[in-house]
């Protein structure tokens, strides 16, 4: 990958090659993340400080409290990401950022960090895309390349994307209202689990009967989904206990059932209409074990399935570092910007 554009973070030309050193920092939701990645497939530090416990007493993420947040953990964050990697700021090759899409209080923070750093060691930045920086997580530790299918589910996407190359991504399909981990987040609240609800929901389901209660699957257009109409079925279902005591289990099962056929639906659906042999999976939601089953069965069919390591899923800097690396690979000026939605 040659990358020898001059920008305003340094007069040198630089060239990032299989061994170069990214780091980068993640600050688009609730964690403070700071990565040091080679060629984008190697991590050599992988630091992550969650606000979780924070924002679990008000059921959600508060913008203003999480970037205050940020502003607190980034110094030590990134110390101890030099730390663990041994290295010094003269040792990495680029720096890069989390710039979009989020919440913008946030991301300032990181991305200012990261600016700060180009400038004081006189390296390149990259602004990274959130969205490929999920399925980037997919490069670590392995040797997947192009072309694929990306089922990404996270928070705030769910979307079906077409990998043609690095530098071709369309997305070919996506939710007309909720995102998945949003659908599991309000369906939890609903059953009286505490944010963030979905790992909650999906542990609760692998002990309940998938089968107990028939959830209505949305029709949309072929790659597109919506998880809204599930929500208010499964609100209709809480209230028909009228304050009898809830078969929770059965009820995440089923709501979980219903989830993850869709999408297992929906991505088998995209595979044989484009020929391709390769579904990667991508987002927070890419964690959920009846979702990760179902895709994995691909195999069963000859197909390749990647899905990132469990602490690569959810954020995290490592996926951003190589996203800098594999897919946002140009570098930025300095009036670079955040955004919030993609
Ligand atoms: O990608 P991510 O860390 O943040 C966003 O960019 O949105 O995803 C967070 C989402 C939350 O909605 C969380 O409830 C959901 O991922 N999540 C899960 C699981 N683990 C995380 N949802 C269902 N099952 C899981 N095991
Ligand atoms: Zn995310």
């Amino acid at each position: 990958m040659n990358k020898t554009k001059k920008t305003l973070f340094t007069d040198k030309q630089v060239t990032l090659d299989k061994n170069s050193l990214i780091m980068a920092i993640e600050s688009s939701c609730d964690e403070t993340a700071c990565a040091i990645v080679r060629g984008g497939r190697e991590v050599l530090a992988n630091v992550v400080a969650s606000q979780i416990k924070i924002h679990e007493e008000f059921g959600g993420v508060i913008p203003e409290i999480a970037a205050r947040e940020h502003l607190e953990a980034i110094n030590v964050v990134i110390s101890e990401t030099f730390k663990q990697a041994g290295m010094q700021g003269e040792d990495i090759s680029a720096f890069a950022a989390t710039v979009g899409p989020g919440l913008v209080g946030c991301l300032l923070v990181g991305l200012n960090a990261a600016k700060t750093l180009a400038l004081c060691y006189d390296k390149p930045f990259i602004g990274v895309n959130h969205l490929n920086a999920h399925i980037a997580a997919n490069f670590i530790d392995t040797d997947l390349e192009p072309p694929f299918i990306s089922l990404l589910v996270s928070g705030g996407h769910t979307q079906i994307i077409k990998v043609s190359s690095y530098s071709d991504m369309e997305i070919i399909g996506e939710t007309i209202d909720d995102a998945v981990g949003e659908a599991y987040d309000k369906v939890a609240r609903l059953i009286g689990l505490p944010y963030p609800g979905g790992p909650k929901l999906d542990k609760l389901a692998q002990e309940g009967n998938p089968k107990a209660f028939n959830l209505p699957q949305a029709k949309v257009g072929e790659y597109d989904f919506s998880f809204s109409g599930l929500k208010t079925a499964v609100l209709r279902l809480v209230k028909s206990f009228d304050g009898k005591e809830l078969p929770v289990n059965d009820i995440c099962a089923s709501f979980q059932e219903c989830v993850s056929s869709t999408l297992y639906k929906k991505v088998k659906h995209a595979l044989e209409a484009t020929g391709y042999k390769q579904i990667v999976l991508a987002g927070g939601v890419a964690a959920n074990s009846e979702i990760r089953r179902k895709i994995f069965s691909l195999q069963e069919q000859g197909y390749a399935v990647y899905a990132p390591a469990m602490k690569y899923c959810t954020d995290n800097a490592s996926m951003v570092a190589s996203s800098a690396y594999m897919f946002d690979n140009t570098f930025d000026n300095i009036d670079v910007e955040v955004f919030s939605r993609a």
